[in-house]
C-alpha cells in the first residue's frame, strides 16, 4: 500500500521543514519538496506531520475489567490521540503473569489491527509480592516486566527480579510507591521507592526505567544515578505538568508548582526521556469509588503542546523526541522519526485551532479525566500506522 502526505510541515527531533513525505509497503520511502506519485494522497497543507506517538505505559484492562476499556476501545483511543504503538501494565484480571496472557493480548490487538501493542508481564507471579518464577518462562518479545500500581516492597525479591531482567535483556518499569509510606505522605513514598530502585540498579546493573515521576526529589535521584552511568530513563505524565495542588485522585498525586518546574526543567535539559500517559481508565461509579487514575491518551499530545510547546518551554522537535524518538528507543523499535526505513507511522495534528477538551468526545469507555472544559492547542487531525490511515477526524 503506498500513501503520499504532501505539503505539511513535517517535523521529527532532527528536522522543520514544509514538503511531502510518502510511505510503501508500510515504511517511509522518500522525504522531500514536490514529491509526485501515483497514489493515494493526503494534503497535510496547513498541518503538522509529526512520527506518531509511543506509550510506554496504558491500561486497556483486558482480560477482565473490560467494563473499563478494552484493546479495542483503547486501541481506538490511542489512534485518536496520534498515538500508534502502546506498551499495556499487567495489572489485569488475571494479572498478566504468562504466556497465554500475553498471547490473548497481543492476538486480540494484531486482529483489530489499530495500533501495534507490548504487553508488560508483572514482576512477581499474580502481584504476590514473592515468587519470580514465571519470568523463566517469557519468550524474547515480552520486553518489559513491571508491578505498576503496586511495586515490589522486598528488596530480595526486587534484586532477584532484575538480575533475571538483566540476563534476558528486558527492561524493569518501576511505580515507585513505598506502601508503608503511602499513607503517611505520598510523597515520601515515592522518592524513598525511587532511591532504593535507583540503588537496586545500580547493584544489578539492570536497565530500569522509572514510570510517572512527579517529584522533584524523585527527579534529583535519577538526574545523580544517571550521572554515575547506572541504566536509568524515565518518563513523565502530562497531567503532572499540566496541574498543580488539585486533588483529582492518580496515582502519584498531582504536586506542586516547585514540582513542576522542575519536571519541566528535566525535560529542556534532557534528563527526562519521554512522556508517557498512565491511561488509566474507570467506570463513573468506580471512579466514584475512589479509583485512582485519568483517562489520557485522547488529551496526552494537546496537553503537552498547550503546556511545553506554546507557553515556550521546549521546541516542537523537543516534544516529538520525548513522545515518540525517544519512547521507540526506549522500547527497542525503528519508529519515532521521520526517516528512511523507518515504520511510516505518522499523526497529523493541527497546532493552531484552539479547542475544548470534552470527555464526552472520549472514544476511550473511560471518561474520568479532570481537563474537561480545559482550552488547549493540538487536535490530531488523522493518524496513520504503516500507511494506512486508521484516524481520521473527518
Ligand atoms: C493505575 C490504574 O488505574 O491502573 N492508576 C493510577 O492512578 N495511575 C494504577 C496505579 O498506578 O496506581
Ligand atoms: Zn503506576
Amino acid at each position: 500500500m503506498e500513501l503520499l502526505i504532501k505539503n505539511g510541515r513535517i517535523v521529527d527531533w532532527s528536522q522543520d521543514f514544509y514538503g511531502d513525505v510518502y510511505i510503501n509497503d508500510g515504511v517511509i520511502c522518500e522525504i522531500g519538496k514536490n514529491l509526485n506519485k501515483n497514489c493515494k494522497i493526503i494534503d497535510a497543507k496547513g498541518s503538522t506531520v509529526l512520527p506518531s506517538f509511543i506509550d510506554l505505559h496504558v491500561h486497556f484492562r483486558d482480560p477482565g475489567l473490560t467494563y473499563k476499556e478494552d484493546i479495542e476501545s483503547g486501541s481506538l483511543a490511542a489512534a485518536k490521540g496520534g498515538y500508534t504503538m502502546v506498551n499495556l501494565m499487567a495489572n489485569t484480571n488475571p494479572v498478566c503473569s504468562n504466556m497465554d496472557t500475553v498471547d490473548y493480548v497481543l492476538e486480540k490487538a494484531k486482529k483489530i489491527g489499530v495500533v501495534d501493542v507490548h504487553q508488560v508481564v508483572s514482576i512477581t507471579n499474580n502481584f504476590d509480592g514473592k515468587d519470580i518464577s514465571h519470568l523463566d518462562k517469557l519468550k524474547p518479545y515480552v520486553r518489559v516486566i513491571s508491578e505498576d500500581g503496586k511495586d515490589v516492597m522486598d528488596s530480595k525479591v526486587m534484586i532477584a527480579a532484575m538480575v533475571k531482567a538483566k540476563e534476558s535483556g528486558r527492561i524493569v518499569m518501576c511505580h515507585c510507591e513505598e506502601h508503608s509510606l503511602t499513607g503517611i505522605d505520598t510523597r515520601m513514598s515515592e522518592n524513598v521507592m525511587t532511591w532504593r530502585n535507583l540503588a537496586l540498579a545500580q547493584f544489578t546493573e539492570c536497565k530500569v526505567h522509572m514510570s510517572h515521576v512527579s517529584t522533584k526529589e524523585s527527579m534529583e535521584y535519577i538526574i545523580e544515578a544517571k550521572k554515575k552511568g547506572v541504566k536509568v530513563t524515565c518518563e513523565v505524565a502530562p497531567h503532572h505538568i499540566a496541574l498543580t495542588d488539585n486533588d483529582y485522585r492518580v496515582n502519584p498525586p498531582i504536586r506542586g508548582k516547585e514540582d513542576v518546574e522542575f519536571l519541566i526543567k528535566a525535560i529542556q535539559d534532557g534528563w527526562a526521556d519521554a512522556i508517557s500517559t498512565d491511561h488509566a481508565p474507570h467506570s463513573v461509579e468506580d471512579k466514584k469509588n475512589g479509583s485512582p487514575g485519568i483517562s489520557g491518551i485522547e488529551t496526552a499530545f494537546a496537553l503537552c503542546y498547550t503546556k511545553l510547546v506554546k507557553e515556550g518551554h521546549i521546541t516542537l522537535n523537543k516534544l516529538s523526541e520525548i513522545m515518540s524518538k525517544n519512547t521507540a528507543r526506549i522500547m527497542g523499535v525503528e519508529k519515532g522519526q521521520i526517516k528512511i526505513g523507518y515504520d511510516g507511522d505518522l499523526a497529523i495534528v493541527d497546532i493552531d485551532k484552539e479547542y475544548e477538551i470534552s470527555h464526552e468526545a472520549f472514544v476511550s469507555k473511560g471518561k474520568n479525566t479532570p481537563f474537561s472544559g480545559m482550552k488547549v492547542y493540538g487536535d490530531v487531525i488523522k493518524t496513520i500506522k504503516g500507511g494506512k490511515v486508521v484516524f481520521s477526524k473527518n
